[in-house]
């Protein structure tokens, strides 16, 4: 059992650990699953970082990056990173998005539990 709040931001990464146009995973021992963050134009994004495309359980963060969209590796779906939408399938459903900030040369990201 850990006393980790999950609806509590926590920090991920130091702010030079993200640099601009890249996605980079985070493993969360407490939940057992990994959360990508990316930060394009300036701005953090946060989100699970297992495809939700429901095959292969490949990982969003070794995607390729054009912009605000982000392609797995797998099969090809895209999502735009910013509204977490889906561009192209086979994927259906959004990139389970989370409140990703920055502050005091941290990053930090609000992730749910379930
Ligand atoms: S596992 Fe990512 S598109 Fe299928």
């Amino acid at each position: 059992m850990t006393d980790l709040q999950t609806d509590e931001p926590r920090v991920l990464a130091k702010t030079d650990e993200v640099p601009d146009a890249y996605v980079r995973p985070f493993y969360l021992e407490d939940l057992k699953r990994r959360v990508a963050v990316v930060r394009v134009g300036g701005a953090l994004h946060a989100f699970d970082d297992l495809c939700t495309c429901g095959g292969t359980p490949c990982s969003l963060a070794s995607g390729l990056l054009d912009g605000t969209t982000l392609m797995c590796q797998c099969h090809g779906s895209r999502w735009d990173v910013v509204t977490g939408a889906v561009e192209r399938g086979p994927a259906t459903g959004p990139l389970r998005k989370y409140e990703a900030t920055e502050a005091d040369g941290k990053i930090r990201a609000t992730v749910s539990a379930t």
